[in-house]
């Protein structure tokens, strides 16, 4: 479905897209997890900044299929998976149906979550940022659901700064009459090109841009970790060399915060 009237807002076609994109999305390497290499890197990466679950409660925000909802729950959290897509909703309460997980998904607005305050002791998001119109209101909310000392953990890149393989590659699209963006149709290409216009980070999303803005929203510890290579072989092994070679040169990356304790 793809509406363009006078009430239908960014946020709206965001919403759209991704519900679009559901039924295929954990297709693609990068999205699920495909290898027993690839689940123990996040794994990795969950205990280095967050440490064990031991049944703390934890939000997944824009939790999409759920993949990293998952894998949260498989660290011990209480997870709590949160999209605003119904679709993408729909397969991750699938998934854990056949899993067998007891995650709870719920709909909701990661800007305006409706969760009550200071109620998570841990909140992630995985390749949330980059599509968010109001991230400044959104750190804001995500600050105040979190107990004081409680922890945020964001993994995301930034996707506005096309490497020297992906130019060729749009290069030889537009050559051969075959516009390629990795896998989507041309029309959810220029689709996805339109909400990159429009949403805050548009062009770039350093790191450097997020940890200022959690600064300002009262985050302390912050920490901005690029030591992601292992995910990154493993996903790459799994992808064609071009498209594995692109990925290497994104600059991605996981950031940790947290709410600083009660003195
Ligand atoms: C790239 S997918 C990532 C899904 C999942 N986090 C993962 O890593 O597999 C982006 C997801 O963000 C969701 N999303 C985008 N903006 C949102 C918002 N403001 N509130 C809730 N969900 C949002 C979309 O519906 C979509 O499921």
């Amino acid at each position: 479905m793809h509406f363009t009237g006078s009430n239908y807002s960014i946020r709206d076609e965001i919403k759209n897209f991704w519900s679009d994109r559901a039924a295929t999305f954990d297709e693609s390497v990068g999205h699920e997890i495909y290898s027993e290499a690839e689940y123990r890197g996040w794994k990795r990466l969950i205990l280095k900044h967050l440490g064990e679950g031991r049944g703390q409660a934890a939000l997944d925000l824009a939790c999409g299929t759920g993949v990293f909802s998952h894998l949260m729950h498989d660290a011990g959290f209480k997870v709590t998976g949160l999209d605003w897509s119904d679709a993408m909703l729909e397969q991750a309460r699938s998934k854990a149906r056949h899993r067998g997980a007891e995650i709870r998904f719920v709909a909701g607005d990661a800007e305006n979550t409706m969760e009550p305050p200071q109620s998570y002791d841990v909140i992630t998001n995985r390749f949330l940022i980059w599509t968010l119109v109001d991230p400044i209101a959104a750190f804001n909310e995500w600050f105040c659901l979190l107990k004081p000392g409680g922890k945020l953990l964001i993994l995301d890149g930034d996707w506005g700064k096309e490497s020297w393989i992906k130019k060729l590659q749009k290069a030889w699209g537009r050559l051969s009459g075959r516009p390629c963006v990795a896998g989507l149709s041309s029309e959810m290409a220029e689709r996805h090109r339109r909400i990159r216009e429009q949403v805050y980070f548009s062009s770039s999303m350093s790191a450097e841009a997020i940890v200022a803005l959690l600064q300002a929203s009262g985050f302390c510890d912050i920490v901005v970790d690029r030591k992601l290579m292992d995910i990154h072989i493993a996903q790459a092994r799994k992808m064609p060399l071009l498209r594995g070679l692109d990925c290497m040169l994104y600059d991605r990356y996981a950031i940790s915060a947290r709410k600083p304790s009660l003195s």
